[in-house]
């Protein structure tokens, strides 16, 4: 069985040397409308092509809102769920509110189709209803180590309520130490202009870039670019010329 799994992601996969790894599970962070949705959703879309079934969970949307925006990338993702090969379920929020393990109802339909790619989007949402953060680190943590244990890769979104903002910390319940990979995405202003950043934080078990890098969402989907070139401070949010491009332009005029 292949060890690395395309992610369905332009330019992805050569910054993670060969894609995800089977039964790992990432982590997406990024503030409102930087794509976590639609990363979450092609990754999905790649497997389904490559012969894995995949389930959607999602806490905020609806799964007919989500099915209605993939539609303009040109997704079908009803002719996916009508042939077994996609579920889009959504948690039941009385369920989130009364305690319990949540996120455990997901299991019957993961075995139901046979998953092998799980998108939890977003995971904040989640643990906003969860008042002892032993208790979510627990239920997180039995979750994990289930689609670990299954071989199932598991891709979670974190939604971070800051646009433009030196990011600290990644959460405020150590979900962070329990995934084997961390992606961030950020709005950088740069030149009066907002532009979008990716980078990998951490990957265990491989050597991964470390550059930042640009990306876009175009009507294909989500996309990554090349590197920022001669800027510094991107992940403070507010990006300035190293000196050496400052150097090089003015020698250009
Ligand atoms: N059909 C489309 N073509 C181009 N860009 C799109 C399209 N649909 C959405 N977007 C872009 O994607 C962003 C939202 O992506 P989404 O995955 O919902 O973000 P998140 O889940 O992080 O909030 C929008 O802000 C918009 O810029
Ligand atoms: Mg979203």
């Amino acid at each position: 069985m292949e060890k690395r799994l395309r992610t369905g992601i332009p330019g992805l996969d050569e910054m993670t040397k060969g894609g995800f790894i089977r039964g790992d599970t990432m982590l997406l962070t990024g503030p409102p409308g930087t794509g976590k949705t639609t990363f979450g959703l092609q990754f999905l879309l790649q497997g389904i092509q490559d012969g894995e079934n995949g389930v959607f969970i999602t806490i905020e949307e609806m799964p007919k809102k989500i099915m209605e925006d993939a539609v303009n990338f040109g997704w079908d993702l009803k002719r996916l769920q009508a042939e077994n090969k996609l579920r889009i379920y959504q948690l039941q929020s009385d369920m989130l509110q009364t305690g319990g393990t949540p996120i455990m109802q997901c299991l019957d339909i993961i075995k139901d189709i046979n998953a092998r790619r799980i998108v939890v989007d977003p995971i904040s949402l989640y643990s906003m209803n969860i008042n002892n953060p032993n208790e979510l680190r627990r239920e997180l943590y039995a979750f994990v180590n289930y689609m670990k244990a299954n071989d199932v890769t598991l891709l979670m979104t974190h939604e971070v309520p800051d646009i433009l903002a030196r990011v600290s910390k990644i959460s405020d319940y150590g979900v962070e130490f329990i995934v084997d990979c961390i992606i961030m995405l950020q709005y950088v202003e740069m030149e009066s202009e907002i532009k979008r950043s990716i980078n990998i934080l951490k990957m265990r078990g491989t050597d991964h870039d470390k550059a930042i890098r640009k990306y876009e969402i175009t009507k294909r989907g989500f996309e990554v670019l090349s590197r920022f070139e001669g800027y510094e401070g991107i992940m403070s949010g507010t990006a300035r010329k190293t000196g050496a491009q400052a150097f090089i332009e003015a020698f250009k005029k």
